[in-house]
């Protein structure tokens, strides 16, 4: 574990820890406010992101700012990352020797940026932070707290693609996120 950004990113710099590093074009390792309240843990990049070296900027990142937009949520005072850094074949579900390999770099951002708050997006972030006996159907919407920090898990972004209803539910847990960070806020 690294006490600073600097020596965290300089060790993520030409990783292949996992069969991952094969086909990549960027390391996408993590975009916002370093200090932020409110952290945000996705699954792994998509082509755009792998162009891009950035994490939700192609379609399902779209639509998450949307909801960003018409919640008041600012991009610019969260931080966005991925359980796994560079993007699985075909946009596969990554396996779990590559979520392990990875997990490391994701455990030290969430130390570096002390978050309050940490939104789960979709059954990776799930399974691989909160442990693999929580599903997502049955958990989302739901607040766990774990050792001061409190997890929303909610479907992940391009499921809101594939099924419009999941649309007003991811809004709903949203709206609990901007809730509960306002609540923070008076009574800090
Ligand atoms: N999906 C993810 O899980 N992460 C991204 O960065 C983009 C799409
Ligand atoms: Fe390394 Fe993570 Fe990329 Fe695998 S996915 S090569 S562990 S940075």
């Amino acid at each position: 574990m690294y006490d600073n950004w600097e020596e965290l990113e300089d060790s993520i710099q030409n990783c292949n820890k996992c069969k991952l590093c094969k086909n990549r074009i960027n390391i996408v390792f993590g975009v916002g406010n370093r200090k932020a309240d409110i952290m945000m843990i996705g699954e792994g990049p998509g082509a755009d992101e792998d162009k891009q070296g950035i994490p939700f900027v192609g379609k399902a990142g779209q639509l998450m700012n949307k909801a960003f937009d018409g919640l008041g949520i600012d991009r610019g005072k969260i931080y966005i990352a991925n359980i796994v850094k560079c993007r699985p074949p075909a946009n596969r579900v990554p396996e779990e020797d590559e979520a392990e390999a990875c997990l490391d770099y994701l455990r030290n951002q969430v130390i570096l940026v002390k978050p309050k708050i940490i939104v789960l997006l979709g059954s990776t972030a799930l399974k691989n932070i909160l442990g693999k006996e929580y599903g997502i159907t049955a958990t989302r919407g739901n607040w766990i707290e774990r050792k001061g920090i409190w997890y929303m898990p909610t479907w992940h972004p391009a499921a809101l693609l594939r099924d419009e209803t999941k649309k007003i539910e991811f809004w709903k847990d949203l709206k609990q996120v901007v809730i509960k960070y306002d609540e923070m806020k008076n009574n800090d």
